[in-house]
């Protein structure tokens, strides 16, 4: 296959482990140029290494300071970033929405929420200066139905399925696509996270059983299989395609 994206820049939030480790991967394999971002910078170090070229910022997905570091690093030391992946996003306590503290409820819709919208404000202006762009955020299949695990995970993904319609309506017009990509359970640290939040090993084999039997491909998803959905609504391909909240989750909605 043809590379498809050789020399176009791309900036990758949350890029320092799992689905946006995997997407920036997939994209540098495919010839993009990357500015990596994420409050953890031994991760961002482990998916540079992968990276050949890739610019790296450290900092947290919540700060407009922070991400307006990023897009100034990006600019100086990469150019006008063309695609955009705020893939940044946390968990948040397992507990019914009535039990969380308000501190809590701010930090997760700061950082799942507010962290896509100031990704996107921060670079939107790069793609208007370059005629198009595309932006592939990340909602969760918790954003389409409801979790009783994690209800304020999936109130937060649900505004980023919103957020993601809302401003492919804004920006259709200029060329800039919006879409994002609802996984389903997909191996790796998140997922282990939302298991152990169930309790001790055995509460923890029985919710990752009970989340198995859900899915009907019968196993759960990898990173890269949600990357190529990223890929894919990022290249030329998916150019009449935006607004788009589409499922990566073996069946689990259908
Ligand atoms: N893994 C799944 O099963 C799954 C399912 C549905 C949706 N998602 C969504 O996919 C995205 C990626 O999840 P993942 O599985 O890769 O999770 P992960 O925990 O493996 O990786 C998340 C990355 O984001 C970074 N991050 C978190 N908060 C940040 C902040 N405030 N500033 C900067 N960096 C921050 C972390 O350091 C980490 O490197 C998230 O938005 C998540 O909600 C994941």
């Amino acid at each position: 296959m043809n590379p498809r994206f050789t020399n176009r820049i791309a900036a990758v939030t949350g890029a320092g482990s799992g689905l946006g480790r995997a997407t920036a991967i997939g994209l540098a394999q495919e010839g993009a140029r990357l500015l990596l971002f994420d409050r953890d910078e031994k991760g961002l170090a482990a998916t540079a290494s992968e990276c050949p070229g890739a610019v790296c910022v450290v900092g947290d997905a919540a700060s407009a300071a922070d991400v307006a570091r990023a897009e100034a690093t990006a600019r100086r030391e990469l150019g006008l970033v063309e695609l955009l992946v705020p893939a940044a996003g946390i968990l948040g306590p397992a507990k019914p929405a009535i039990e969380l503290e308000e501190e809590e409820w701010d930090r997760l819709f700061a950082v799942n929420v507010k962290g896509p919208g100031l990704a996107a404000r921060a670079f939107i202006p790069h793609m208007r200066e370059i005629g198009h762009g595309a932006i592939c955020m990340f909602s969760s299949t918790a954003g389409l139905s409801g979790s009783p695990f994690l209800s304020a995970y999936s109130a937060s993904k649900g505004a980023v399925a919103l957020l993601t319609r809302s401003m492919a309506l804004n920006h259709a017009a200029e060329r800039i696509r919006i879409n994002c990509v609802c996984p389903g359970t997909i191996n790796g640290p998140m997922s282990e996270a939302s298991f152990a939040l169930a309790g001790d090993s055995e509460a923890r084999d029985a919710r990752a059983a009970t989340m198995r039997a859900r899915i009907p491909a019968g196993r759960f998803g990898e990173p890269e299989e949600v990357a190529a959905a990223v890929l894919y609504l990022l290249s030329d391909a998916a150019g009449f395609t935006t607004g788009v909240a589409l499922p990566v989750d073996g069946g689990r909605l259908a």
